[in-house]
């Protein structure tokens, strides 16, 4: 079995996935509740608690699993990009993990992993595919044409979706992190009800930083009881647009390469607007959509192990290269 450890961001993620990518234990601490009352994840904060999460789950999936250490095989963490304190805790524990056991150590890139949750059992998904991958940090397009890595097509020049979704739901006062919450507002109101604009930018990139700055100007118009009453149908226009660029832009990208198919990857693939506009797209499940270990242990199986001891001195990256 592999053992995947995933400690990005705010979550503390151990997972056990077999070689042929059946999940054993998935599990994932999150940390969101801790950092509500800042409005955003803190750095210092997330390493703090990783710190003290990373063995409590990892005991957690090994029980699950019905395991042992003895049945591991190999080692995989997330090496980048992400939080460079909150991703030392996890590398550390899977070199002294690796290295103690004399495994080997597997680096994965945590795009990598959020795309490799397509590999997992059930319902595998095979390339050639075109890959919205759309989270709190990143929005990009790619063409993924096997299972071992992928070419950029497309990025967002300054939010990402995710990020415009948890800042649309703050000037919304919808609460940290407010993706799920700003999805939920939606349901109810009309989203047509605000013009929001899609930014139009050449090529396959994305912008979402006018949307936003457009709800604020939209926001500051109402009153706080106006705002009460209006909350739905504020939320549903934000929603609309970004999913209209998410979507315009994916479709493009997939006939530019010719992939007959698109799957969504990330996150904001909860999102339930997303979803219906897409009704043909491969998703993963919501739990494999957000960040987890198990996308890490998949990925692991298509990138290089690195074999014991040369790992030692393997260093975390913040941002991709
Ligand atoms: O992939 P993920 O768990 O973490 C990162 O790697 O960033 O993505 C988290 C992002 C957050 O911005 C969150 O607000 C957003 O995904 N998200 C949603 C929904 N559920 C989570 N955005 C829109 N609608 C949702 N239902
Ligand atoms: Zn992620």
């Amino acid at each position: 079995m592999i053992l995947g450890v995933e400690t990005s961001c705010d979550e503390t993620a151990v997972a056990l996935v077999t070689p042929d990518g059946e999940i054993r234990a998935n599990v994932v601490a999150s940390q969101a509740d801790l950092h509500a009352r800042y409005g955003g994840v803190v750095p210092e904060v997330a390493s703090r608690r990783h710190l003290e999460l990373v063995g409590p789950v990892l005991s957690e999936a090994l029980a699950r699993a019905e395991a042992e250490l003895e049945d591991v095989d190999a080692v995989a963490v997330t090496r980048g990009p992400g939080l460079i304190g909150a991703l030392l805790v996890g590398l550390s524990a899977a070199k002294a993990l690796a290295w103690s056991r004399r495994l080997p150590l597997v680096p994965v890139d945590h795009l990598h992993g959020h795309v490799a949750a397509l590999y997992l059992q059930p319902d595998p998904v095979d390339p050639p595919f075109l890959c919205l991958l759309a989270t709190g940090g990143h929005t990009l397009l790619l063409d993924v044409r096997e299972r071992s890595g992928f070419r950029v097509l497309g990025g967002t020049l300054d939010d990402a979706a995710g990020e415009a979704f948890d800042k649309g739901a703050r000037l919304l006062g919808l609460g940290y992190p407010g993706g799920a919450a700003l999805d939920r507002a939606a349901e109810s109101g009309d989203a047509d009800a605000y013009p929001f604009p899609v930014a139009r930018v050449p090529g396959l990139d994305f912008s979402f930083s006018g949307l936003k700055t457009a709800l604020l100007y939209a926001v500051r118009e109402l009153s706080p009881e106006e705002l009460v009453r209006r909350r739905a149908d504020l939320a549903a226009s934000y929603q609309k647009a970004i999913v209209r660029a998410l979507v315009e832009r994916a479709k493009a990208a997939a006939e530019e390469i010719g992939a007959r198919r698109v799957a969504v990857v990330g996150g904001v693939a909860a999102n339930s607007a997303l979803r219906a506009a897409l009704p043909e797209a491969a998703l993963a499940t919501l739990a494999l959509c957000t960040d987890n270990a198990a996308m890490i242990a998949s990925a692991a199986r298509y990138a290089r192990p690195i074999p014991y001891p040369e790992y030692l001195a393997l260093d975390a990256y913040a941002s991709a290269a």
